[in-house]
């Protein structure tokens, strides 16, 4: 299921969702290693950016073997949003992505809200568009959006999303919730399929992926050329090539890690947040990130109860190092 987006070609079809306080560096290249071909930094402010921001800056950070790789800016004023955009460029990443869909209202509040503010006010979103489209002349320019502010019916993302096409835009992402359904409820894949049917440019669907099987669904649903994995891949990098093989029709079985890949992938991760985060960062990333591996593992209650007061990062490596998944279902009082 190869996307094109301009010179930019992707093998899979599969891509990393931006997620903040996630898809960190060490994150991205855990997935690389697991079989994920594309992914994007967190979100940054077009604004904090062109002021050359000292934290936006430390949240860009990448290396080379961490490509190719996708920068999303969320703003609201078409100006600082093109200088940004070029800025992306010149920085040396692969595509450059707008955000329509964040509902934080620190994002999205005021008269000139951002992220998914942006669904209800078509002529700013143009604005916007034309602006970056404008100020990027290599890389493919994408948006991702939600179905809606508050109307699940698809029609505000289409609105949307044909002023994105009209601009130059080389491809959207559709989120199949709500701004006001947040992250709740389900992803509704027949209306990213009224957004696939409404535009001539690729469609990437995203929304509840958790199995190849989720995949599989939402491509047989909405007809969308790519689809985009968030939550389903935290603690399961293992994820992006389930899916690429499924949505393939490889024979290939569906591979399930054994415990141990499970630990030393954890261990690795670990090492990797000791690296680019340090020892104070890092510790309090990896009490989050401890928790997503064990998910479904005999044991996971005690592990996280524990893990997510470990002092230091030494510590938490010993206990990864020595923890063993209960081996029986936990025996039933008498
Ligand atoms: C913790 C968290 C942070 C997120 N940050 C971003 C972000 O920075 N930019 C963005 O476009 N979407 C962001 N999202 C939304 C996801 O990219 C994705 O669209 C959403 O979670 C739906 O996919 P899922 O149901 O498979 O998780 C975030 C989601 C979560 C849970």
């Amino acid at each position: 299921m190869p996307l094109k987006l301009n010179g930019l070609i992707l093998r899979s079809g599969v891509m990393q969702s931006p997620m903040a306080a996630c898809t960190d560096l060490a994150f991205r290249l855990i997935a690389r290693e697991k079989g994920m071909e594309f992914a994007f930094l967190e979100m940054v402010s077009a604004r904090a950016l062109a002021m050359r921001n000292h934290w936006t800056l430390e949240m860009m950070k990448t290396r080379e073997s961490d490509r190719p790789l996708g920068a999303q800016l969320v703003g609201c004023d078409a100006e600082f949003m093109g200088i940004a955009a070029a800025m992306i460029e010149d920085m040396g990443y692969d595509l450059v992505d707008l955000n329509l869909g964040c509902p934080v209202p620190k994002i999205t509040g005021g008269e000139d809200g951002a992220g998914s503010a942006l669904l209800r006010r078509p002529e700013d979103a143009s604005k916007i568009f034309e602006a970056v489209v404008k100020a990027v002349k290599r890389i493919p320019v994408t948006v991702k959006m939600r179905l809606g502010y508050e109307d699940e019916s698809g029609d505000e993302a289409i609105e949307i999303a044909r002023r994105a096409q009209d601009a130059g835009v080389c491809a959207v992402a559709v989120h199949g919730r709500t701004r006001a359904q947040k992250y709740r409820g389900s992803a509704n894949y027949e209306a990213i399929g009224r957004v696939k049917r409404a535009l001539s440019i690729p469609v990437i669907g995203n929304g509840d992926i958790r199995t190849s099987a989720d995949a599989l669904r939402l491509r047989e649903i909405s007809g969308c050329d790519a689809v985009m994995v968030a939550r389903g891949a935290l603690g399961n990098p293992w994820l992006y090539r389930n899916i690429e093989n499924a949505l393939k029709g490889s024979p290939e079985p569906e591979y399930i890690p054994s415990f141990e890949e499970i630990r030393a992938t954890l261990l690795q991760h670990l090492e990797y947040e000791l690296e680019f985060e340090g020892e104070r960062n890092g510790n309090l990333q990896m009490r989050r990130v401890g928790c997503w591996y064990v998910e479904g593992i005999p044991g996971a209650v005690e592990f996280r109860r524990t893990f997510t007061r470990l002092p230091t990062l030494a510590v938490m490596r010993d206990y990864v190092a020595n923890f063993e998944p209960k081996r029986l279902a936990d025996p039933v009082p008498a």
